[in-house]
């Protein structure tokens, strides 16, 4: 067993591969724990799912579900409520140096990792309203990558602050009042370093595979990489394990569903589950596969 939850963790966290069942995970134990906490379910994946599996629309706003709220971030949104914080400030100081004008906010706020940053703040803001946090993301890769832009963009704000300081004497001169930039700046190292404390003080993470090659490797770089960036890992989950009910329920579910698909779509190939793949089972599949190609 996995054990209770440390109390002061706050955030859980449920990563893995694609499809091994992170939503899934995450909707059941928020679901649960809503039953005594207040609790919100976020995901940074900007596939919907958890709408799907709760049966709600939580893209891009929050929905209540008694004392469960779900919310599933959009990028579009993520940008938008970017803007909304950051944009001024984020002119403020771009502008007390060069000439520009308003639209150089717009072009920062298309910039990538824009939405994936501010995400992490979010969950930061929204933690002080729950019991519990519990973050469905995205897949593995997509989340490291998360969390890695957000030490990047720490050290790079570190740097910034450093270089605005040199040029500060010449840019007093030429600064149009309003708040010094240097205090902006380490308002939003201040940020990012709260992040980062929220991500090693109050953030446990669940790693989900399957029993299968691929989402097994994930899964141990997954806890390596969670491991080395400080975060505390509770455990992995080792989802759809099959049993030999389960085996022939899921065989009825499938036969319903491909009929669906057949009739869904025009041109359909089916490919059977293997055992495992190998060289051979890469060979039939292709195989199967040109009349595609
Ligand atoms: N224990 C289980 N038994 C049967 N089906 C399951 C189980 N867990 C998850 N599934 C199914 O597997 C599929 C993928 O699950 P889910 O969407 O939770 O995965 P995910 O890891 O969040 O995927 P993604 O990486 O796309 O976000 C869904 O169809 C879900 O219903
Ligand atoms: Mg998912």
């Amino acid at each position: 067993m996995l054990g209770a939850v440390k109390k002061h963790m706050k955030v859980l966290m449920f990563t893995g591969k694609g499809g091994v069942g992170k939503s899934t995970c995450a909707s059941a134990v928020a679901k649960g724990l809503a039953k005594r906490y207040r609790v919100l379910l976020i995901s940074t994946d900007y596939q919907p799912s958890l709408s799907n599996i709760l049966k709600v629309d939580a893209r891009g706003r929050k929905v209540s579900l008694g004392n469960l709220d779900v919310l599933e971030l959009d990028e579009e949104i993520t940008r938008e409520l970017w803007r909304e914080r950051f944009g001024e400030e984020v002119f403020r100081i771009i502008s007390s140096f060069l000439d520009v004008g308003r639209e150089v906010i717009d072009y920062i706020a298309e910039a990538p990792s824009i939405p994936e940053q501010f995400s992490l703040a979010m969950i930061l803001w929204e933690l002080p309203n729950y019991d519990y946090v519990v973050w469905d993301t995205s897949p593995v890769g997509g989340t490291l990558r998360l969390i890695r832009i957000e030490k990047e963009f720490y050290e790079h704000l570190g740097q910034a602050a450093s270089l605005y300081l040199r040029v500060r004497g010449a840019l007093d001169r030429m600064r149009r009042g309003g708040e010094d930039p240097l205090n902006i700046l380490n308002r939003w190292r201040k940020l990012a370093e709260d992040i980062f404390e929220m991500l090693r003080g109050q953030t446990t993470s669940y790693v989900i595979t399957t029993p299968e090659d691929l989402p097994l490797r994930e899964a141990v770089r997954a806890v390596r990489e969670l491991k080395s960036f400080g975060i505390d890992v509770r455990g992995v989950i080792v989802n759809q394990v099959m049993s030999q009910d389960v085996l022939s329920a899921r065989l009825e579910l499938q036969r319903r569903k491909l009929k669906e698909a057949m009739k869904l779509f025009d041109r359909v190939v089916t490919i059977p589950m293997y055992p495992e793949v190998t060289e051979e089972e890469l060979n039939l599949m292709f195989e199967r596969l040109t009349t595609f190609i």
